[in-house]
């Protein structure tokens, strides 16, 4: 904690939280397992980023993409994911933490969604942090989805072609209202993106680790945080400049 400059905190960070196959494979259990012990680095991320004074923090945790693994993997996510909607939402109001969603959650499984819309209702008035799940989240669906509404709206004439421009595209995005990520860091090795906010991080700094997720503690975190202090962001501009 000693090597964070309080003043120099990432508003918001995103985290790709890959790396729980290849786990469960290391230790000779189902991939299943290799995501249950992925939600013990989800509940240590949440609990450091709210006692750092991280003000947004959104986690991949299922993207459109990931629809197509086997039904048995897609089934364990989403009980993976009631069981800790109803174990943290307490932890969440003691904690003062905002839940949010940021995709096509409506895809979700009824039970789950319903669980998932009771949490963030229950959570709407906390202000400590945000917690920003993206489920059933594809950067590019993201994109069409706005440009569809926007198409809408103007077909009704509740916006002219001329309003749009970066700020109004934004609106129409899943995370409206959040700012957009000052650290994306993405754990298990590989140095992509997956289709992950694709509009959001355009000026976001990366950070790769080759931790597997299931491993990701507090200080692997803050190494992450250390690094981002130590980055110019120059925001296309010149050092002397800023
Ligand atoms: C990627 O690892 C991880 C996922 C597809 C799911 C992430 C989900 C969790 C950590 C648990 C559920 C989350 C919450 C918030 C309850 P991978 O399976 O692609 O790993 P691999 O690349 O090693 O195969």
């Amino acid at each position: 904690m000693s090597d964070i400059d309080p003043e120099k905190l990432p508003k918001h960070i995103a985290i790709i939280m890959d790396g729980n196959g290849r786990w469960a494979k290391g230790h000779a259990l189902k991939r299943a397992l290799g995501h249950r012990k992925g939600v013990e680095s989800v509940r240590t991320v949440v609990e450091i980023c709210r006692k750092t004074g991280i003000d947004v923090l959104t986690l991949y945790a299922f993207s459109m993409e990931n629809w197509f693994r086997p039904h048995e993997e897609v089934s364990a996510l989403m009980k993976l994911l009631a069981e800790f909607l109803d174990g943290e939402v307490q932890e969440m109001m003691d904690q003062d933490i905002k839940l949010m969603a940021t995709g096509k959650i409506d895809s979700l499984e009824p039970a789950v969604l319903r669980k998932l819309k009771g949490a963030m209702e229950k959570t709407s008035g906390n202000r400590g942090m945000v917690l920003n799940l993206a489920l059933s989240y594809g950067g590019r669906e993201e994109i069409a989805m706005a440009a569809r509404k926007i198409l809408s709206d103007g077909l009704s004439g509740k916006i002219k072609a001329d309003d749009v421009d970066e700020a109004l595209f934004q609106s129409y995005l899943y995370t409206s209202g959040l700012p957009d990520p000052d650290l994306l860091i993405r754990t298990g090795g590989e140095h992509r993106i997956s289709n992950f906010l694709l509009f959001q991080s355009a000026y976001t700094e990366l950070y790769f680790t080759s931790t597997l997720w299931p491993d990701f503690r507090e200080e692997d975190l803050l190494e992450a945080i250390a690094h981002y202090q130590k980055r110019e962001r120059r925001f296309g501009r010149i050092s002397e400049q800023l």
